[in-house]
């Protein structure tokens, strides 16, 4: 039965799609405001992308429960950084489908800059400083040194993601 839905509803939306791509006077607007329609291998990467740094997210909280409040252990908050040093080297792979917020009305809230294509290079020395912060916060973490570890926690922050995010994420999307 509720497979039955999806369906239909499924059916219905390709409708929709094949209408939208089907009308001349749509596509022919879009293109000339600069927008594109964005397709079916744009709309996989931005989720993939968005799922990344979710994980990423998830994994920070993690850490920043431990160095703020103390909640849970050393070795839980080395082994978030650790993943997130692995999500980090994945950069590459989930960003490389040029998919810009110019073209987030049909790809949901996206906020990837432009830059990150037109400066490739730049955006992925910003993964590789992600990847090296997250390893220097794992070692400070599995040191103990409580010092140490405020000071990287606040450097993995601003290096790690704000040195990305100011540059390349986009405002935020209402809706
Ligand atoms: C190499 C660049 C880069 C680095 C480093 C980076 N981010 Fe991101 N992040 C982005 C971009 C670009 C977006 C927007 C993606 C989109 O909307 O398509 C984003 C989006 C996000 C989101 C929103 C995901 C969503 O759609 O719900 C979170 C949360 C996030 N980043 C957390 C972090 C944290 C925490 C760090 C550091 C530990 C970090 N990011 C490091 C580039 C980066």
């Amino acid at each position: 039965m509720i497979r039955k839905t999806v369906l239909v509803a499924a059916g219905t939306l390709a409708l929709a799609v094949g209408g939208l791509l089907g009308s001349g006077s749509f596509v022919s607007e879009s293109q000339a405001s600069g927008l594109q329609l964005a397709d079916a291998a744009q709309m996989t990467a931005v989720k993939e992308r968005q799922q990344a740094m979710k994980d990423v997210g998830a994994n920070m909280k993690i850490i920043a429960e431990f160095v703020k409040d103390s909640k849970g252990t050393a070795a839980e908050a080395a082994a978030a950084a650790d993943k997130i040093g692995e999500i980090a080297t994945a950069i590459p792979a989930v960003f490389k489908v040029k998919a810009t917020l110019e073209e987030m009305d049909a790809v949901g809230k996206n906020r990837g800059k432009p830059e990150i294509w037109s400066d490739w290079n730049g955006f992925l020395a910003r993964g590789k400083a992600l990847e090296d912060e997250s390893a220097k916060m794992a070692s400070a973490l599995n040191g103990g040194d409580a010092a140490a570890i405020q000071a990287q926690f606040a450097a993995f922050g601003k290096e790690g993601c704000g040195g990305c995010h100011k540059t390349y994420r986009g405002p935020k999307v209402d809706g």
